[in-house]
Protein backbone atom coordinates (compact mmCIF):
# COMPACT_ATOMS: atom_id res chain seq x y z
CA UNK A 1 0.00 0.00 0.00
CA UNK A 2 1.55 3.54 -0.94
CA UNK A 3 0.24 6.83 0.82
CA UNK A 4 -2.69 5.03 2.50
CA UNK A 5 -3.68 4.26 -0.90
CA UNK A 6 -5.17 0.51 -2.15
CA UNK A 7 -6.43 -1.46 -4.89
CA UNK A 8 -9.68 -3.33 -3.01
CA UNK A 9 -10.87 -7.02 -4.74
CA UNK A 10 -13.00 -9.33 -2.82
CA UNK A 11 -11.12 -12.64 -1.39
CA UNK A 12 -7.69 -10.50 -1.74
CA UNK A 13 -6.52 -12.15 0.69
CA UNK A 14 -7.32 -15.17 -0.31
CA UNK A 15 -5.02 -18.12 -3.07
CA UNK A 16 -6.08 -19.04 -5.91
CA UNK A 17 -5.76 -22.44 -6.90
CA UNK A 18 -5.77 -23.51 -10.55
CA UNK A 19 -8.05 -25.92 -10.60
CA UNK A 20 -9.12 -28.10 -14.14
CA UNK A 21 -8.00 -27.05 -17.56
CA UNK A 22 -8.71 -23.63 -17.37
CA UNK A 23 -10.50 -22.69 -14.07
CA UNK A 24 -9.49 -21.25 -10.54
CA UNK A 25 -10.69 -22.09 -7.33
CA UNK A 26 -10.11 -19.68 -4.33
CA UNK A 27 -8.85 -21.62 -1.39
CA UNK A 28 -7.33 -20.51 1.74
CA UNK A 29 -3.86 -20.00 2.36
CA UNK A 30 -3.15 -23.04 4.53
CA UNK A 31 -5.02 -25.46 1.83
CA UNK A 32 -3.06 -28.49 1.58
CA UNK A 33 -3.49 -28.43 -2.27
CA UNK A 34 -1.20 -25.63 -1.93
CA UNK A 35 0.95 -27.61 -0.57
CA UNK A 36 1.32 -30.03 -2.93
CA UNK A 37 4.65 -31.02 -4.91
CA UNK A 38 4.71 -30.06 -8.25
CA UNK A 39 5.47 -32.57 -10.42
CA UNK A 40 7.91 -31.59 -14.07
CA UNK A 41 7.56 -33.95 -16.31
CA UNK A 42 10.32 -33.88 -19.21
CA UNK A 43 8.65 -34.89 -22.10
CA UNK A 44 11.63 -34.22 -24.81
CA UNK A 45 14.77 -32.48 -24.52
CA UNK A 46 15.32 -31.76 -28.50
CA UNK A 47 18.86 -29.48 -28.34
CA UNK A 48 18.33 -28.24 -24.95
CA UNK A 49 18.65 -30.19 -21.89
CA UNK A 50 16.53 -28.60 -19.01
CA UNK A 51 19.07 -26.61 -16.55
CA UNK A 52 20.70 -23.35 -16.27
CA UNK A 53 21.34 -23.10 -20.11
CA UNK A 54 17.99 -24.94 -21.35
CA UNK A 55 15.29 -22.88 -23.20
CA UNK A 56 12.08 -24.40 -22.27
CA UNK A 57 8.27 -24.79 -23.43
CA UNK A 58 6.57 -25.66 -19.91
CA UNK A 59 3.03 -26.55 -20.85
CA UNK A 60 0.99 -26.18 -17.56
CA UNK A 61 -0.43 -23.20 -15.12
CA UNK A 62 2.14 -20.19 -15.39
CA UNK A 63 2.68 -20.23 -11.45
CA UNK A 64 3.16 -24.12 -11.23
CA UNK A 65 5.62 -23.64 -13.99
CA UNK A 66 7.75 -21.09 -12.24
CA UNK A 67 7.62 -22.79 -8.76
CA UNK A 68 8.39 -26.35 -10.35
CA UNK A 69 10.99 -25.11 -12.61
CA UNK A 70 13.51 -22.97 -10.39
CA UNK A 71 14.37 -26.01 -8.74
CA UNK A 72 15.78 -27.29 -11.75
CA UNK A 73 18.12 -24.06 -12.00
CA UNK A 74 16.18 -23.05 -15.03
CA UNK A 75 15.53 -19.34 -13.57
CA UNK A 76 19.63 -19.67 -11.86
CA UNK A 77 21.01 -16.71 -13.98
CA UNK A 78 17.89 -14.58 -13.26
CA UNK A 79 15.30 -13.64 -15.87
CA UNK A 80 16.18 -10.36 -17.68
CA UNK A 81 12.40 -9.49 -19.23
CA UNK A 82 9.16 -10.86 -18.44
CA UNK A 83 6.86 -10.25 -21.19
CA UNK A 84 3.24 -11.13 -20.14
CA UNK A 85 0.25 -10.75 -22.44
CA UNK A 86 -2.33 -12.91 -20.45
CA UNK A 87 -6.23 -13.35 -21.50
CA UNK A 88 -7.07 -9.88 -20.67
CA UNK A 89 -9.95 -10.16 -19.49
CA UNK A 90 -12.44 -9.23 -22.44
CA UNK A 91 -15.35 -10.85 -21.25
CA UNK A 92 -15.10 -12.73 -24.63
CA UNK A 93 -14.28 -16.22 -25.57
CA UNK A 94 -11.62 -16.63 -28.21
CA UNK A 95 -11.12 -19.57 -30.26
CA UNK A 96 -8.12 -21.43 -28.18
CA UNK A 97 -8.88 -19.91 -24.94
CA UNK A 98 -11.67 -17.95 -22.55
CA UNK A 99 -11.59 -14.97 -21.23
CA UNK A 100 -14.35 -13.90 -19.07
CA UNK A 101 -12.79 -14.43 -15.20
CA UNK A 102 -14.75 -12.31 -12.87
CA UNK A 103 -12.79 -9.13 -12.18
CA UNK A 104 -11.28 -10.48 -8.59
CA UNK A 105 -9.93 -13.51 -9.59
CA UNK A 106 -8.06 -12.13 -12.84
CA UNK A 107 -6.71 -10.10 -10.36
CA UNK A 108 -5.56 -12.12 -7.97
CA UNK A 109 -4.28 -14.25 -10.91
CA UNK A 110 -1.79 -11.43 -12.08
CA UNK A 111 -0.89 -10.62 -8.78
CA UNK A 112 0.26 -14.40 -7.93
CA UNK A 113 2.25 -14.68 -10.92
CA UNK A 114 4.40 -11.54 -10.98
CA UNK A 115 5.08 -11.94 -7.07
CA UNK A 116 6.17 -15.06 -7.87
CA UNK A 117 8.50 -14.24 -11.22
CA UNK A 118 10.05 -11.01 -8.70
CA UNK A 119 12.28 -13.01 -6.79
CA UNK A 120 13.72 -14.64 -10.10
CA UNK A 121 14.15 -11.28 -12.01
CA UNK A 122 17.52 -9.68 -11.74
CA UNK A 123 18.73 -6.28 -11.00
CA UNK A 124 18.06 -4.85 -14.16
CA UNK A 125 15.16 -6.71 -15.30
CA UNK A 126 12.07 -4.94 -16.65
CA UNK A 127 8.36 -6.24 -16.52
CA UNK A 128 6.24 -5.80 -19.85
CA UNK A 129 2.97 -6.97 -19.20
CA UNK A 130 0.30 -6.60 -21.97
CA UNK A 131 -3.25 -5.63 -21.47
CA UNK A 132 -6.33 -3.40 -23.32
CA UNK A 133 -8.71 -0.87 -21.22
CA UNK A 134 -10.31 -4.15 -20.44
CA UNK A 135 -7.87 -4.14 -17.46
CA UNK A 136 -5.07 -1.75 -17.43
CA UNK A 137 -6.15 0.54 -15.34
CA UNK A 138 -6.56 -1.94 -12.28
CA UNK A 139 -3.16 -4.26 -13.27
CA UNK A 140 -1.52 -1.15 -13.17
CA UNK A 141 -2.31 -0.18 -9.24
CA UNK A 142 -1.70 -4.47 -8.78
CA UNK A 143 2.19 -3.74 -10.37
CA UNK A 144 1.98 -0.77 -8.10
CA UNK A 145 1.59 -2.99 -5.32
CA UNK A 146 3.87 -6.23 -6.28
CA UNK A 147 6.75 -3.85 -7.91
CA UNK A 148 6.81 -0.82 -6.05
CA UNK A 149 5.28 2.80 -7.72
CA UNK A 150 8.78 3.69 -8.11
CA UNK A 151 9.33 0.90 -10.29
CA UNK A 152 6.96 2.54 -12.90
CA UNK A 153 8.97 3.09 -16.06
CA UNK A 154 6.59 3.89 -18.95
CA UNK A 155 2.75 2.52 -20.69
CA UNK A 156 3.30 2.00 -24.15
CA UNK A 157 0.82 2.54 -26.31
CA UNK A 158 0.79 -0.54 -29.66
CA UNK A 159 -1.65 0.87 -32.49
CA UNK A 160 -2.33 -3.16 -32.80
CA UNK A 161 -5.07 -1.98 -36.02
CA UNK A 162 -5.04 0.21 -38.57
CA UNK A 163 -9.12 -0.65 -39.50
CA UNK A 164 -12.27 1.36 -37.84
CA UNK A 165 -14.40 -0.80 -35.82
CA UNK A 166 -17.28 1.21 -37.61
CA UNK A 167 -20.50 -0.03 -34.94
CA UNK A 168 -18.45 0.76 -31.89
CA UNK A 169 -18.34 4.07 -29.82
CA UNK A 170 -14.79 4.28 -29.99
CA UNK A 171 -12.90 2.53 -32.86
CA UNK A 172 -10.78 0.88 -30.23
CA UNK A 173 -7.15 1.02 -32.14
CA UNK A 174 -4.62 0.37 -29.17
CA UNK A 175 -3.23 -1.81 -26.54
CA UNK A 176 -1.43 -0.81 -23.57
CA UNK A 177 2.21 -2.14 -22.80
CA UNK A 178 3.09 -1.77 -18.59
CA UNK A 179 6.50 -1.48 -18.28
CA UNK A 180 8.07 -1.67 -15.27
CA UNK A 181 11.67 -2.45 -13.82
CA UNK A 182 12.23 -3.60 -10.12
CA UNK A 183 15.47 -1.17 -9.57
CA UNK A 184 13.61 2.29 -10.70
CA UNK A 185 13.58 4.12 -14.51
CA UNK A 186 17.06 6.00 -13.43
CA UNK A 187 18.81 2.41 -13.22
CA UNK A 188 17.23 0.80 -15.48
CA UNK A 189 17.86 3.66 -18.26
CA UNK A 190 21.31 2.99 -18.16
CA UNK A 191 21.26 -0.85 -18.65
CA UNK A 192 19.09 -0.78 -21.60
CA UNK A 193 19.61 -0.06 -25.53
CA UNK A 194 18.42 2.67 -27.37
CA UNK A 195 16.28 1.72 -30.68
CA UNK A 196 18.63 1.64 -33.73
CA UNK A 197 18.32 5.15 -35.43
CA UNK A 198 16.16 4.59 -38.86
CA UNK A 199 17.89 3.93 -41.96
CA UNK A 200 15.80 6.31 -43.92
CA UNK A 201 17.37 8.91 -42.67
CA UNK A 202 20.92 7.69 -44.08
CA UNK A 203 21.43 9.31 -47.93
CA UNK A 204 24.36 9.61 -49.99
CA UNK A 205 23.89 12.85 -51.77
CA UNK A 206 27.26 13.37 -52.85
CA UNK A 207 28.40 9.75 -53.56
CA UNK A 208 30.54 9.75 -50.66
CA UNK A 209 32.55 6.79 -50.91
CA UNK A 210 32.37 6.09 -47.21
CA UNK A 211 28.51 5.59 -47.59
CA UNK A 212 25.03 6.90 -46.59
CA UNK A 213 25.25 9.41 -44.25
CA UNK A 214 22.43 11.81 -41.98
CA UNK A 215 23.46 15.23 -41.17
CA UNK A 216 22.92 17.79 -38.37
CA UNK A 217 23.36 21.49 -38.17
CA UNK A 218 27.38 23.02 -37.38
CA UNK A 219 26.17 24.48 -34.50
CA UNK A 220 25.92 24.82 -30.75
CA UNK A 221 24.06 26.60 -28.25
CA UNK A 222 25.27 29.35 -26.45
CA UNK A 223 28.21 31.79 -27.36
CA UNK A 224 31.56 30.50 -27.40
CA UNK A 225 34.13 32.56 -28.34
CA UNK A 226 36.95 30.20 -29.50
CA UNK A 227 33.88 28.78 -31.94
CA UNK A 228 33.27 32.05 -33.64
CA UNK A 229 34.67 32.89 -36.77
CA UNK A 230 33.87 33.31 -40.61
CA UNK A 231 33.13 30.14 -43.04
CA UNK A 232 33.05 30.49 -46.77
CA UNK A 233 30.81 28.33 -48.17
CA UNK A 234 32.12 26.55 -51.31
CA UNK A 235 29.68 29.36 -53.29
CA UNK A 236 31.55 32.06 -52.15
CA UNK A 237 28.98 33.30 -49.45
CA UNK A 238 30.66 34.29 -45.86
CA UNK A 239 29.03 33.19 -42.78
CA UNK A 240 28.68 33.40 -39.12
CA UNK A 241 26.62 31.55 -36.43
CA UNK A 242 23.37 32.70 -36.03
CA UNK A 243 23.00 35.12 -32.33
CA UNK A 244 23.11 33.18 -29.88
CA UNK A 245 25.17 30.41 -31.27
CA UNK A 246 28.77 28.93 -32.00
CA UNK A 247 29.90 26.75 -34.90
CA UNK A 248 29.60 23.23 -33.55
CA UNK A 249 33.97 23.40 -32.99
CA UNK A 250 36.78 25.34 -33.17
CA UNK A 251 38.40 27.06 -36.18
CA UNK A 252 41.00 23.75 -36.37
CA UNK A 253 38.95 21.27 -35.83
CA UNK A 254 36.75 22.63 -38.79
CA UNK A 255 39.34 22.93 -41.02
CA UNK A 256 40.37 18.83 -40.29
CA UNK A 257 36.31 17.84 -41.03
CA UNK A 258 36.27 19.95 -43.91
CA UNK A 259 39.62 18.26 -45.64
CA UNK A 260 38.04 14.69 -44.45
CA UNK A 261 35.26 15.88 -46.51
CA UNK A 262 32.85 16.08 -43.15
CA UNK A 263 31.15 18.91 -44.07
CA UNK A 264 28.12 19.52 -46.56
CA UNK A 265 26.96 22.85 -47.53
CA UNK A 266 23.42 22.80 -49.12
CA UNK A 267 21.40 24.69 -51.59
CA UNK A 268 24.02 23.99 -53.78
CA UNK A 269 27.16 24.43 -51.91
CA UNK A 270 25.45 28.47 -50.41
CA UNK A 271 23.53 26.83 -47.35
CA UNK A 272 25.12 26.78 -43.65
CA UNK A 273 27.53 24.20 -43.26
CA UNK A 274 26.11 20.94 -41.69
CA UNK A 275 28.24 18.31 -39.90
CA UNK A 276 27.73 14.44 -42.28
CA UNK A 277 27.43 11.81 -39.56
CA UNK A 278 27.66 7.99 -40.90
CA UNK A 279 25.61 5.17 -39.21
CA UNK A 280 28.48 4.33 -36.63
CA UNK A 281 28.22 7.65 -35.65
CA UNK A 282 24.79 8.06 -35.01
CA UNK A 283 23.25 7.73 -31.53
CA UNK A 284 20.19 5.35 -31.09
CA UNK A 285 16.92 7.00 -30.08
CA UNK A 286 15.69 7.13 -26.95
CA UNK A 287 11.90 4.79 -27.36
CA UNK A 288 8.83 7.31 -28.03
CA UNK A 289 5.70 6.12 -25.42
CA UNK A 290 3.58 5.68 -28.85
CA UNK A 291 4.59 2.44 -31.01
CA UNK A 292 3.13 2.49 -34.64
CA UNK A 293 1.84 -0.14 -36.68
CA UNK A 294 4.10 0.78 -39.16
CA UNK A 295 6.99 0.39 -36.86
CA UNK A 296 5.97 -3.48 -35.64
CA UNK A 297 3.15 -4.57 -36.92
CA UNK A 298 -0.34 -5.35 -36.30
CA UNK A 299 -2.48 -8.53 -35.10
CA UNK A 300 -3.70 -8.77 -38.79
CA UNK A 301 0.59 -8.88 -39.74
CA UNK A 302 0.64 -11.69 -37.13
CA UNK A 303 -2.21 -13.67 -38.02
CA UNK A 304 -0.75 -13.44 -41.60
CA UNK A 305 2.51 -14.46 -40.68
CA UNK A 306 0.23 -17.39 -38.97
CA UNK A 307 -1.00 -18.48 -41.75
CA UNK A 308 2.16 -18.72 -43.70
CA UNK A 309 3.36 -21.07 -40.98
CA UNK A 310 -0.10 -23.01 -40.56
CA UNK A 311 -1.94 -22.74 -44.14
CA UNK A 312 -5.51 -23.99 -43.57
CA UNK A 313 -5.76 -24.31 -40.17
CA UNK A 314 -7.79 -22.03 -37.98
CA UNK A 315 -6.01 -19.20 -36.76
CA UNK A 316 -4.66 -17.90 -33.70
CA UNK A 317 -6.69 -15.12 -31.66
CA UNK A 318 -4.96 -13.35 -30.36
CA UNK A 319 -1.14 -13.47 -31.63
CA UNK A 320 1.41 -10.52 -31.22
CA UNK A 321 3.42 -8.82 -33.86
CA UNK A 322 7.57 -10.57 -34.36
CA UNK A 323 8.02 -6.67 -34.97
CA UNK A 324 6.70 -5.66 -32.13
CA UNK A 325 8.35 -8.34 -29.83
CA UNK A 326 11.70 -7.58 -31.25
CA UNK A 327 11.63 -4.09 -30.16
CA UNK A 328 10.69 -4.56 -26.36
CA UNK A 329 13.24 -7.63 -26.27
CA UNK A 330 16.03 -5.32 -28.30
CA UNK A 331 15.44 -2.52 -26.03
CA UNK A 332 15.22 -5.14 -23.00
CA UNK A 333 18.00 -7.76 -23.47
CA UNK A 334 21.24 -8.66 -25.02
CA UNK A 335 22.21 -11.74 -26.55
CA UNK A 336 22.57 -14.45 -24.42
CA UNK A 337 20.16 -13.06 -22.04
CA UNK A 338 16.80 -15.11 -20.20
CA UNK A 339 13.88 -13.80 -21.71
CA UNK A 340 10.53 -15.20 -19.96
CA UNK A 341 6.94 -15.37 -21.57
CA UNK A 342 4.20 -16.92 -18.71
CA UNK A 343 1.25 -16.78 -21.51
CA UNK A 344 2.40 -18.20 -24.87
CA UNK A 345 0.00 -18.28 -26.71
CA UNK A 346 1.03 -19.19 -30.24
CA UNK A 347 5.00 -18.77 -28.76
CA UNK A 348 5.51 -15.47 -30.43
CA UNK A 349 8.19 -14.34 -27.41
CA UNK A 350 10.12 -17.41 -27.88
CA UNK A 351 10.10 -17.40 -31.20
CA UNK A 352 11.70 -13.87 -31.37
CA UNK A 353 14.05 -14.36 -28.36
CA UNK A 354 15.58 -17.70 -30.23
CA UNK A 355 15.72 -15.76 -33.63
CA UNK A 356 17.61 -12.42 -31.80
CA UNK A 357 19.87 -15.77 -29.70
CA UNK A 358 18.38 -14.71 -26.28
CA UNK A 359 17.71 -17.72 -23.96
CA UNK A 360 13.79 -18.46 -23.01
CA UNK A 361 11.37 -19.89 -21.36
CA UNK A 362 7.52 -19.85 -21.82
CA UNK A 363 5.05 -20.92 -20.36
CA UNK A 364 0.89 -22.31 -21.98
CA UNK A 365 -1.59 -23.90 -20.00
CA UNK A 366 -4.03 -25.14 -23.07
CA UNK A 367 -1.99 -27.95 -24.34
CA UNK A 368 -4.00 -28.00 -27.78
CA UNK A 369 -2.13 -24.75 -28.35
CA UNK A 370 0.95 -25.75 -27.58
CA UNK A 371 0.04 -28.88 -30.16
CA UNK A 372 -1.29 -26.72 -32.99
CA UNK A 373 0.55 -23.51 -32.57
CA UNK A 374 3.21 -22.90 -29.57
CA UNK A 375 5.53 -26.33 -29.91
CA UNK A 376 5.14 -26.61 -34.31
CA UNK A 377 5.92 -22.95 -34.74
CA UNK A 378 9.43 -23.29 -32.45
CA UNK A 379 10.11 -26.51 -34.35
CA UNK A 380 9.63 -24.80 -37.82
CA UNK A 381 12.46 -21.77 -35.83
CA UNK A 382 14.77 -24.36 -34.94
CA UNK A 383 15.17 -25.82 -38.26
CA UNK A 384 15.44 -22.52 -40.20
CA UNK A 385 12.16 -22.88 -41.96
CA UNK A 386 10.01 -19.86 -40.63
CA UNK A 387 11.00 -17.37 -43.11
CA UNK A 388 8.56 -15.04 -41.87
CA UNK A 389 8.25 -12.09 -39.14
CA UNK A 390 11.98 -10.58 -38.03
CA UNK A 391 14.05 -13.48 -39.63
CA UNK A 392 15.38 -11.56 -42.52
CA UNK A 393 16.00 -8.37 -40.24
CA UNK A 394 18.06 -10.66 -38.34
CA UNK A 395 19.68 -12.74 -40.02
CA UNK A 396 18.22 -16.07 -38.50
CA UNK A 397 18.59 -19.05 -40.76
CA UNK A 398 17.80 -21.91 -37.50
CA UNK A 399 19.72 -23.44 -34.89
CA UNK A 400 19.42 -24.07 -31.06
CA UNK A 401 16.77 -26.29 -29.50
CA UNK A 402 14.47 -26.83 -26.46
CA UNK A 403 13.28 -28.60 -23.83
CA UNK A 404 9.55 -29.49 -23.68
CA UNK A 405 8.34 -30.26 -20.13
CA UNK A 406 4.99 -30.46 -18.64
CA UNK A 407 4.14 -29.23 -15.00
CA UNK A 408 1.42 -29.90 -12.74
CA UNK A 409 0.77 -30.90 -9.13
CA UNK A 410 2.05 -34.40 -8.34
CA UNK A 411 -1.25 -35.92 -7.04
CA UNK A 412 -5.13 -35.97 -7.19
CA UNK A 413 -5.07 -34.20 -10.87
CA UNK A 414 -5.89 -37.15 -12.80
CA UNK A 415 -6.32 -33.79 -15.51
CA UNK A 416 -2.66 -33.42 -15.28
CA UNK A 417 -1.92 -36.91 -15.86
CA UNK A 418 -3.97 -37.07 -18.86
CA UNK A 419 -2.68 -33.52 -20.25
CA UNK A 420 1.28 -35.07 -19.62
CA UNK A 421 -0.30 -38.25 -21.92
CA UNK A 422 -2.19 -36.19 -24.51
CA UNK A 423 1.18 -34.39 -25.53
CA UNK A 424 3.21 -37.55 -25.52
CA UNK A 425 0.28 -39.04 -27.89
CA UNK A 426 0.33 -36.39 -30.37
CA UNK A 427 3.82 -35.73 -30.17
CA UNK A 428 4.32 -39.62 -30.89
CA UNK A 429 1.79 -39.30 -34.01
CA UNK A 430 3.18 -35.99 -35.69
CA UNK A 431 7.16 -37.14 -35.52
CA UNK A 432 8.45 -35.32 -32.96
CA UNK A 433 10.30 -37.97 -31.35
CA UNK A 434 12.75 -38.84 -34.09
CA UNK A 435 12.94 -34.80 -34.65
CA UNK A 436 14.04 -34.09 -30.99
CA UNK A 437 15.97 -37.29 -31.17
CA UNK A 438 18.08 -35.80 -34.44
CA UNK A 439 18.46 -32.43 -32.73
CA UNK A 440 19.80 -34.22 -29.40
CA UNK A 441 22.24 -36.44 -31.57
CA UNK A 442 23.34 -32.79 -33.53
CA UNK A 443 23.67 -31.44 -30.12
CA UNK A 444 26.21 -34.18 -28.81
CA UNK A 445 27.95 -34.10 -32.02
C1 LIG B 1 -3.35 -13.42 -25.27
S1 LIG B 1 -2.81 -15.07 -25.45
C2 LIG B 1 -1.08 -14.89 -25.74
C3 LIG B 1 -0.77 -14.62 -27.18
C4 LIG B 1 0.71 -14.60 -27.49
N1 LIG B 1 1.36 -13.43 -26.96
C5 LIG B 1 0.95 -14.70 -28.98
O1 LIG B 1 1.63 -13.83 -29.57
O2 LIG B 1 0.49 -15.64 -29.58
C6 LIG B 1 -2.90 -15.68 -23.81
C7 LIG B 1 -2.51 -17.14 -23.67
O3 LIG B 1 -2.38 -17.44 -22.27
C8 LIG B 1 -2.81 -18.77 -22.04
N2 LIG B 1 -3.09 -18.89 -20.60
C9 LIG B 1 -4.20 -18.48 -19.93
N3 LIG B 1 -4.06 -18.70 -18.62
C10 LIG B 1 -2.84 -19.25 -18.43
C11 LIG B 1 -2.12 -19.69 -17.28
N4 LIG B 1 -2.64 -19.59 -16.06
N5 LIG B 1 -0.89 -20.19 -17.44
C12 LIG B 1 -0.33 -20.28 -18.69
N6 LIG B 1 -0.97 -19.89 -19.82
C13 LIG B 1 -2.21 -19.38 -19.69
C14 LIG B 1 -4.02 -18.90 -22.94
O4 LIG B 1 -4.32 -20.26 -23.18
C15 LIG B 1 -3.56 -18.13 -24.19
O5 LIG B 1 -2.98 -18.99 -25.12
Amino acid sequence: MSDGVELVWSNKDLRLHASGVTGYEWVQPADKRLARPLKVDVVAEAGSRLGPFANVLAVGDALDALEGLAPAGVFDEGIRVLYIDPPFNTQKSFNQYGDSLARPMWLSMLRDRLAAAKPLLRDDASVWVHLDDSEVHRARAVMDEVFGEEAFVASVIWQKRNTRDSRAAFSSNHDTILVYAPSGPRKWKTRRNLLVKDDAVLRNRDNDPRGPWADAPFTAPGYRRAQQYSITTPSGVVVHPPRGRSWYATERTYRDLLSDDRIWFPKNGAGMPRIKLFPHQLRGLVPFTVWGNGDVGTNDDAKRHLLDLFPGVTVFDTPKPEELLERIIHIASDPGELVVDLFAGSGTTAAVAHKMRRRWVTVERNTQTVLDFTLPRLRKVIDGLDGGGITNQVSWTGGGGLALVHVAPRIGTQTGVHRAAAVRKHLHQSGFPTWSEGLATAEAV
